[in-house]
């Protein structure tokens, strides 16, 4: 296990996830009773922005101009909580997560790589939220279903291994079987177009009510490492698609790379 998020922390494809996640939370807890949250992929929950790093065309696209975006506030406000004036650290999903969470809610997060683990040891409270160290497909598994009834589970693996994907349809199967009124948030990169859409129809073809959430930085055509990202989300809440035709739009204007904005949301 070799993927470090600390160079893509704050990236476009950060961002987008990000966004959904609280946007996604948000409808979520407006329902009074508890809820569980689980985050498969968790990483190191806070990271210190490198000067060179793949925040310069993410969130620091964003920050100095965040005045001007008000469908985005509500991210702004997450991120800020970990931030003074200036832009230094950027929050990861299981601070982003446990940072909206009521007392009655309960987080789980799961981190496969042993220093990465150690590293949010550091940043999240233990009532904040319970980290283990372990495969976070098998956590699909030994957690669900949760005893809350609701949960809201965030699947973001690095997609480093060939086998990632069967990991993930296999850990989707069993996680539906065991707990099918879930919502599931699953991101996936897009570097090609074609690729992104097979997994889309896969994890579509698993049964449940989908909504597909994309955002392209670059044209589909251009070589890059990573062209997009979208996340694709099971049993979404009632309003989230509707919000987010708000709030994507003005992503895509401004973290486009060649003055295009792409975006689609199904
Ligand atoms: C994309 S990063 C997570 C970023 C984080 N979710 C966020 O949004 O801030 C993916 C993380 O998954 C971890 N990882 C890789 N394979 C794993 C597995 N099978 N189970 C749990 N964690 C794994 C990596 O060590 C890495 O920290």
């Amino acid at each position: 296990m070799n993927y470090r998020h600390a160079f893509h922390a704050g990236s476009a494809a950060d961002v987008l996830k990000h966004v959904v996640l609280l946007e996604t939370l948000d409808r979520v807890l407006q329902k009074p009773k508890p809820l569980f949250a689980l985050d498969t992929h968790a990483g190191e929950g806070l990271y210190r922005l490198q000067a060179e790093g793949e925040a310069d065309e993410g969130i620091r696209r964003l920050w100095d101009r965040r005045a001007e975006w008000p469908p985005l506030a509500r991210y702004f406000e997450a991120v800020g909580r970990f931030n003074g004036p200036k832009l230094r650290d950027y929050p990861g999903s299981p601070l982003l997560i446990a940072g909206q969470l009521r007392p009655e809610d309960r987080f789980v997060a799961v981190e496969g790589a042993r220093e990465t683990h150690d590293a949010l040891q550091q940043v999240l409270p233990p009532e904040q939220g319970q980290i283990f160290l372990g495969d976070g497909y098998h956590a699909l598994k030994a957690l669900l279903p949760p005893k809350e009834r609701r949960g809201v589970i965030l699947i973001d693996p690095p997609y480093e291994q060939v086998t990632e994907r069967s990991a993930l349809l296999t850990g989707l199967r069993t996680a539906l079987e065991r707990f099918p009124q879930g919502i599931y948030l699953i991101w996936y990169p897009i570097k090609d177009k074609h690729d992104a859409d097979r997994l889309v129809t896969a994890v579509s073809a698993l049964g449940q009510e989908t909504l597909c959430v994309e955002l392209l930085t670059w044209p589909p055509d251009v070589k890059n490492r990573l062209n997009g990202s979208g996340l694709v989300i099971l049993n979404p809440p009632y309003g989230l698609k509707k919000r987010l035709g708000e709030v994507v739009p003005t992503l895509a204007q401004i973290l486009t790379r060649d003055g295009t904005p792409r975006y689609r949301i199904r």
